[in-house]
């Protein structure tokens, strides 16, 4: 199925979802219902150097391709205040400060919403994944350049959460424990397990959550790791992978197509 152009989350469920990564912004159509895309993801290279206007340069190039029109969301990994990018951790220092709801909003003329990336993943995991009706206090934790967390209670989001920034071996856990960490450093699955059994020994210790969602692309191989892993928490691997950022984006769409929401 494909909506006409100015269609949009509040016209048919759908909207469109972008997620933009430190390699590839990925877009697609998504049924909001059903959580999943209407049709394939298209993916293009993110600039070099990442730059907002380079970057919003693709979103739009990446929109084309997905060819539906309306509401828009997008994440970026970074703190998302009102619109305002806060941090940027893992992108070009350019954003911190850059108001991106605006930013995109002018660059593709529609209205978009624009939230953490792990947030989004989160949101989608809640909604459609491993955490499908679950109460009390969630922690989903992506695995990747970074280490992402959305954090939830009674299903409700605490947005911002920036647990991978949580001190560990006098640093960011996300410089120790992070996916491009295991990779960088060719860890075996072994070591890896053991520094991700000290990270979620920690949240634990802090948040005592009643489930932990293990996303990002290594949960994919979420047996390598997760059967080392010992806590009370029960951990699980995320069921959404790899279109997550996108689905999440896109439930945070805006829902009338005129109006314009910085979040
Ligand atoms: C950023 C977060 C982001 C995470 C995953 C961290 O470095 O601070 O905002 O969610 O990486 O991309």
């Amino acid at each position: 199925m494909v909506t006409s152009m100015g269609g949009g989350a509040f016209r048919d469920g759908t909207a469109v979802g972008v997620d933009i990564g430190g390699t590839g912004i990925k877009g697609a159509h998504v049924d909001l219902g059903a959580g999943r895309l209407v049709a394939d993801r298209v993916r293009l290279r993110t600039p070099s150097p990442a730059t907002p206007d380079a970057t919003a340069g693709v979103v739009v190039a990446v929109l084309d391709q997905v060819g539906v029109g309306g509401p828009i969301g997008l994440t970026l990994p970074s703190v998302i205040r009102a619109g305002v990018v806060e941090t940027a951790a893992n992108i070009d220092p350019a954003w911190v400060g850059t108001n991106a709801a605006e930013l995109f909003a002018h660059a593709t003329g529609r209205a978009v919403a624009v939230v953490n990336d792990a947030d989004a993943a989160g949101i989608a995991e809640m909604q459609f994944g491993a955490g499908r009706g679950q109460r009390g206090v969630v922690v989903v934790v992506t695995l990747g350049t970074g280490i992402g967390s959305a954090l939830f209670s009674d299903g409700t989001l605490v947005p911002n959460s920036e647990l991978g920034h949580l001190p560990l071996h006098h640093g960011d856990a996300e410089d120790w424990a992070a996916e491009s960490i295991r990779e960088r450093d060719n860890l075996s699955w072994k070591k890896y397990a053991q520094r991700l059994q000290e990270y979620l020994a920690l949240l634990e210790k802090l948040l005592w959550p009643q489930l932990i969602i293990i996303g990002g692309g290594v949960s994919k191989k979420a047996e390598k790791f997760l059967p080392r892993i010992k806590l009370r928490t029960k951990v699980v691997p995320a069921q959404l992978q790899n279109n997550a950022g996108i689905v999440g984006a896109a439930l945070f769409a805006p829902s009338l197509p005129t109006q314009s929401l910085a979040r």
